[in-house]
Order: C-alpha cells, then structure tokens, then sequence
C-alpha cells in the first residue's frame, strides 16, 4: 500500500490499523527549536476520540499519545518526530459477520479486491482510527503557525443547518457542546436529531465548516500547488469526505462577475471576501473559509443485502460500535489537516525570497 505519506517539506507518515496493536506516524520536516506544549496535542486528540459524548461511538479509548523522538528539553530538535497511540478496547468478534462480506459504501470490497485480502477487525486500515496519527501531526503544525487562528465547527446536519455567517459566531462556544455547533440553539436541535437517527440504527451525514485567520499573504504554490487545491486534497483524504467548497463555492456560480468580484481597499484588503482569502493559488491575507461535506457512514445497524465473497447475495445485521454521525468528531480532523497544508506552505515560503 503506497499513499500513507501526507506534506511535502512537512511531512507526516502515518501507520496503524483499527484493531491491531497501535496507530501512530513520523512526522519529517518540522523545524527545530518550536516548544512543544504536549498537553495541547493530547487536548486535540481528546476532541477526536471516541466515546466522548452519547451522540459518537462508544468504543472507549484513552488514545494517549506517546512521542519517542525529535523533542529534547521540551523542544523539537528538527529530527523525525515518531509516536503511537495504543490501541486498548478493540472487539474484534464484532466484526466476524464482515470477513466474508462487504458492507455496501465502505471500503471492504475494494480492499479486497485491491490487496487480495484485509484485515476486516474494525475496518483495518479503512478505519477512521487511522484520522488520530494526522490529529496529532495537525496538533505539532499548530503550534509551529503561532500567529494563525485555525477554528472548524459543524455548520449542517443532515438538512438542519446553521443559518448564520461566521462572523456571526462566538469561536469560544464550538466546544460548549457535544455537537461542536457554536449556535446553542442550533447545536441542541443536531443533538436531538442525531440520537434520533442512532435509535433508528442509521446515520446522517453533515458539514464542517473551517476558517483560518491572521494568514500572511504569499502562501501557496502556483501552479500545481494552489493553496486551496492542496486543502481541497487534504479535506478529501479524509474518511468520509464527499465535498469541498471554498469561498463562495457553487454558490458563486450563480452570481454576475460584477457582483462577485471583491474590490480592493487602498491597504490591499477587499471589501468583500467571496475569493475565500486566495487568489490565484496564493493567500491574500483575507480569511480563509472553506465548507466540507461529509456523507452518512456506511455501518447502519439494520439489516442489509449485500454480497460474500463468492459473489452471492446475503443478508447480514450491522453491529459492534459505531459513529451515527461522524462530524463532531471529524471537527479536530479538518483543523488537523489545514494546519498541515499551512505549515508545509509557510516551509515553502521561506524558499521563495533570497
Ligand atoms: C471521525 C470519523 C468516524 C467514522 N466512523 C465510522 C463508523 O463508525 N462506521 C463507519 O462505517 N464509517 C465510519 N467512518 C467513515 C469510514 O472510515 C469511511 O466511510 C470508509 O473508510 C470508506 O471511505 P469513504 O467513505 O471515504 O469512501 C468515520 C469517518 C470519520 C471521519
């Protein structure tokens, strides 16, 4: 299996599978001398893992993170970062009525039709565990961005969404509540509604919507390295990730070019920002916003057909434990993985200028 580095000069491989002994990555490429504050990368993790609230999965995982290198005296010395999370409550028999099957809209089939075989125990290497190695990665490249704000929260739930801009919005709220909606009134009707859709045994699907602030103009790549196409590939590797718009998105279309262009003001800035703070690949200093659609999980606790192996149709009972919507916990991902574009890119811009 190829693929499982992330970043080109900050740079995160990752390994590990759901039900096997541990997950975890080396990160390459960050510099020397960042104080690392260790408790806020295990503060992120927390937002991600499981068991947290009555609307995620109730797998229970400590999900501490161990770091064996590249940090002397508190510091990172500029060598390889390697750590692991140990995975400790894996039930690996709840996942016996998959071995031989696939369930529909996951990625079973592929995988073995791919690799020849897979591990089946929690999905393997499919599974959304795989997302805590890029949280803590995500955590390490935040606190290299010192002066970047980087804030994610669900904007949607299904059709539920949340009808006001984020300007609008209180930051500090996004973790007031297990939803992670900063809107109180709007978060406890997603609340409601999801554990609606967990009675029913089915998921629902949503949307994270991401705003970084306080960027610098310059970063991004042209031609093929334009910052939002580099978030836009960051979001969709992503479990789950169905969509990405940034700035005005489909939205846009709709608009006349008059109306949409933003105009400049004498300090650079515009009085409008439907660019989404990038232009021509480039930041332009304005904020960054950008929505990401995630679709309904695939494992729904109800009976389904499906196909075995040998290509005949069965009927099979989804169990074991499971998300019913995955975007409260997908929020820390996102941050996780726009705060390793920038950091690549802000590595990048030092390589610009003589
Ligand atoms: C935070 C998070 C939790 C997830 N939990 C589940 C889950 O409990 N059950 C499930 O079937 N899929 C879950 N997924 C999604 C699967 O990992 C994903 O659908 C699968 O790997 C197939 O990939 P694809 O949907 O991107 O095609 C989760 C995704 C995220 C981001």
């Amino acid at each position: 299996m190829a693929g499982n580095t992330f970043g080109q000069l900050f740079k995160l491989t990752s390994f590990g599978e759901s039900h096997g002994r541990a997950l975890g990555g080396v990160i390459d490429g960050c510099p020397a001398g960042i104080m690392l504050d260790i408790e806020k990368i295990q503060l992120e993790l927390n937002r991600r893992k499981p068991g947290q609230s009555a609307i995620v999965t109730q797998r229970k995982e400590p999900d501490t993170v161990e770091i064996y290198s590249g940090i002397f005296e508190g510091k990172t010395t500029g060598t390889p970062i390697g750590f692991a999370i140990h995975n400790t409550n894996q039930k690996s028999k709840d996942y016996s009525h998959i071995k031989d099957s696939y369930r529909p809209s996951h990625a079973d089939y592929v995988y073995d039709k791919k690799y020849g075989f897979r591990d089946y125990r929690g999905g393997g290497r499919s599974s959304a565990r795989e997302t805590a190695s890029r949280v803590v990665a995500g955590a390490i490249a935040k606190q290299f961005l010192t002066n970047i704000k980087i804030n994610a929260f669900v904007s949607q739930v299904g059709e539920m969404k949340l009808e006001k801009d984020y300007k609008e919005l209180d930051f500090s709220k996004i973790e007031a509540n297990p939803v992670r909606c900063p809107d109180m009134e709007t978060a406890n009707r997603m609340e409601e509604y999801i554990k609606s859709i967990k009675k029913q045994g089915d998921t629902i699907g949503g949307v994270i919507t991401c705003v970084i602030q306080n960027v610098p103009i310059g970063l991004g790549e042209p031609v093929f390295d334009k910052l939002h196409a580099a978030l836009g590939g960051a979001m969709l590797s992503i479990n789950a990730v169905k969509g990405f718009e940034y700035g005005s998105g489909f939205h846009g279309v709709t608009m006349k070019g008059s109306e949409h262009n933003d105009s400049y003001n004498s300090d650079g800035t515009t009085t409008t920002n439907l660019s989404g703070g990038i232009q021509g690949g480039i930041s332009n200093g304005m904020d960054i916003y950008f929505n990401v659609a995630f679709k309904p999980v695939a494992t729904v606790l109800q009976s389904y057909e499906t196909i075995n192996k040998e290509g005949e149709k069965v009927t099979t009972q989804g169990k074991g434990r499971h998300d019913p919507c995955v975007v409260p916990r997908a929020v820390p991902i996102v941050e996780a993985m726009a705060a390793m574009v920038l950091a690549d890119f802000a590595l990048f811009a030092r390589t610009n200028k003589i």
